[in-house]
């Protein structure tokens, strides 16, 4: 695993543009790039600077086809929580990605299994996913797998935590009741498969999750320590999110990427 450790979340996000960029455009294939991604407040300047890069001229989309890791199960794509409308609104409106290369679970399927299911086999029909990017819960969950999800799974529907219930209510008008319970998502298996997998993290609220995905072992109470059997996982973290590790850690990864 590379752990990049960078001075704050505007290096972060600068690096992590930088890294799907080049993959876009360093592409060879006759097929579209697969990108799986993320939601949530990390990732949020990555896609920024992204549309910034498309607005320069630097990389375009209209090659690129993208699973997105997980939604919320009983909203509906307009609502202005789902995952959907997230993806819209903060990346897929701004560049020139064709709609139909866009893939989202969707969180209102009468069939949620065969919508998973379905997914995976969507995947696999595009040979995989060549870069996943990913964010990290406090409790360790990559996608929305949470503590104890087997690190075999793939997509499939999960309840979810009190503790990702609690963080998450801050998009909920900071109410715990509006957060939905269940959420459909990638599985651990589904994210590995990945030819290469990118986690970002920022913040203190992350550096003990950070730690437990680096130093601690792999297990299932922190799905992120999964990536350690990754043969291409980059972790890219700010300087408050690398502040449980110990110093050791922290130099090795510090010098080593000098
Ligand atoms: C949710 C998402 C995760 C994301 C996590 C952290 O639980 N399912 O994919 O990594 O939030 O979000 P944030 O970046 O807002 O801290």
């Amino acid at each position: 695993m590379r752990v990049l450790i960078k001075e704050d979340e505007g290096m972060v996000a600068a690096v992590a543009a930088g890294i799907v960029a080049d993959r876009i455009n360093s592409h060879t294939g006759d097929g579209p790039v697969v990108l799986g991604l993320p939601t949530g407040s990390t990732p949020l300047r990555t896609y920024a600077r992204l549309v910034e890069m498309y607005k320069a001229g630097e990389v375009s989309f209209r090659n690129v086809v993208t699973f997105n890791m997980d939604e919320y199960v009983g909203l509906d794509r307009q609502h202005p929580q789902s995952y959907h409308r997230f993806m819209w609104d903060n990346f897929f409106s701004h560049v020139d990605i064709p709609q139909e290369n866009v893939n989202i679970l969707d969180g209102m399927a009468a069939d949620p299994e065969g919508e998973c299911r379905r997914y995976e086999q969507k995947i696999a029909q595009y040979g995989g996913i060549d870069l996943f990017m990913g964010g990290i819960g406090t409790d360790g969950h990559i996608a929305f797998n949470e503590p104890f999800s087997s690190l075999s799974s793939r997509t499939r529907i999960k309840t979810l935590t009190q503790e990702t219930i609690e963080s998450n209510s801050r998009f909920f008008d900071h109410e715990t009741a509006k957060v939905p319970r269940q959420a459909l998502t990638v599985g651990v298996a589904t994210i590995l498969s990945a030819r290469e997998v990118l986690i970002l993290a920022t913040g203190s609220a992350k550096a003990l999750a950070v730690k437990m995905g680096v130093e601690g072992a792999y297990n299932h109470k922190w799905t992120i320590s999964a990536l350690q059997t990754h043969p291409h996982g980059i972790l890219v973290i700010d300087e408050a999110a690398a502040g449980e590790l110990t110093v050791n850690t922290y130099r090795y990864f510090k010098d080593i990427e000098q």
